[in-house]
């Protein structure tokens, strides 16, 4: 064998080599685009940074955009797509989701600096992770290669988001449709450690429980009264901080002693304490100090492995609330 038919023997086998991890795994690098536009990392920290300091509460909002993209169809931005039938109208979705127009600036910032190169998917990946960044207390590993899907649809969205009224059971089968466990349904739920909620969404809980008692018994009573007070009865509007325990929102280890309290906002946060092998998770969460800022990085780096799309398939959207 000559050195040269060597080489493409070696050459051929690394190739090889590739082909076979790559189709193993989802494919996301954090280097993806070290070459194609190796600052879109500073760009997109830039942008969003500058957004988060004038208005704090988006934080916390596009996390939740990305936490809803990814659950419905996987991370490839189907959630920012407009349309009569898109998973914008969703129940989980509508008057609710929030920081589109963040996403719109960063992409138009974007394109201007690497044109057709960066997904929105990857956008809204990167931009969470620096605005919660930003937000103080909380950062993961983001890795890229996403690219967008051309299907958006409500009636998915309507199927896959899990409601705030679901029960135990409900919010296990949802994540696990997801590939997602049950310990990863509690580390991600404490998300809700921050952000907001609009009085609408707990209505129902205040105020028309059941034909037997107009409020949620699983509510502490001095939170139901203090619950009372901020969100009155058909008040749609007001929006109300998630973990009342705090003054001001920052992300800590709150969410999971609220849970053991009866102190959360939600059923489906309070569902948590109703299984055993989950209020161990909760009471494991609830130590300052404890894994849960680690476990929550992992589980984001889960999250964003979803249903994405790699390779040739999809597209690279130039507008991230439409299709090419
Ligand atoms: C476990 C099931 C979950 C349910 C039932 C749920 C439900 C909700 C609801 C109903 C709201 C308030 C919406 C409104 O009133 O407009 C909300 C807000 C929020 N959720 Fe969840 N969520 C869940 C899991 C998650 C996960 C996994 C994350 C992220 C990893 C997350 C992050 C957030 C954030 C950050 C907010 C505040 C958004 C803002 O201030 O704009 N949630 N969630
Ligand atoms: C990368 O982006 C940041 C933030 O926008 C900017 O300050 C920096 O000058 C950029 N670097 C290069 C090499 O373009
Ligand atoms: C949870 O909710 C579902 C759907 O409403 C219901 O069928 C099921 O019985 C509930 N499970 C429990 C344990 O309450």
């Amino acid at each position: 064998m000559t050195s040269s038919s060597l080489m493409k023997c070696v050459l051929l086998f690394i190739g090889a080599l590739v082909v076979v991890t790559s189709s193993v795994d989802a494919q996301l690098s954090t280097t993806f685009y070290a070459s194609k536009c190796p600052n879109v990392t500073a760009k997109v920290a830039d942008v969003v940074k500058g957004w988060i300091k004038s208005d704090r509460q988006m934080g916390p909002a596009l996390l939740r955009l990305y936490f809803h993209d990814c659950f419905v169809r996987g991370c490839d931005a189907s959630a920012l797509l407009d349309g009569s039938q898109s998973e914008k109208q969703a129940a989980g979705n509508l008057n609710s989701l929030r920081g589109f127009n963040i996403i719109d600036d960063v992409k138009a910032k974007v394109e201007a600096m690497c044109p057709g190169v960066v997904s929105c998917a990857d956008i809204l990946a990167l931009s969470a992770k620096e605005a919660m960044e930003a937000f103080g207390g909380i950062t993961w590993t983001v890795t890229l290669g996403r690219r967008d899907g051309t299907v958006s649809s409500v009636t998915e969205a309507n199927n896959d988001l899990p409601p705030p009224f679901a029960n135990f059971t409900q919010l296990v089968s949802l994540f696990a449709k997801k590939g997602l466990t049950m310990k990863d349904m509690v580390i991600l739920s404490g998300a809700h450690s921050v952000g907001f909620t609009r009085c609408a969404t707990i209505q129902s809980r205040l105020y028309s429980f059941s034909t037997v008692t107009p409020t949620d018994p699983t509510i502490e009573p001095s939170f139901a009264t203090s619950l009372k007070k901020q969100c009155k009865q058909g008040d749609q509007n007001t929006i109300i901080k998630m973990d009342q325990s705090k003054s001001t929102d920052t992300w800590d280890f709150n969410y999971y002693s609220n849970v053991i309290k009866g102190k959360v906002v939600f059923q489906s946060d309070q569902t948590l304490r109703t299984d055993s092998a989950a209020l161990k998770i909760v009471q494991a969460q609830n130590k300052a100090g404890g894994p849960f800022n680690s476990e929550f990085q992992a589980a984001m780096l889960k999250l964003g492995n979803l249903g994405v799309l790699t390779g040739k398939q999809g597209q690279i959207r130039k507008k991230c609330n439409k299709i090419n």
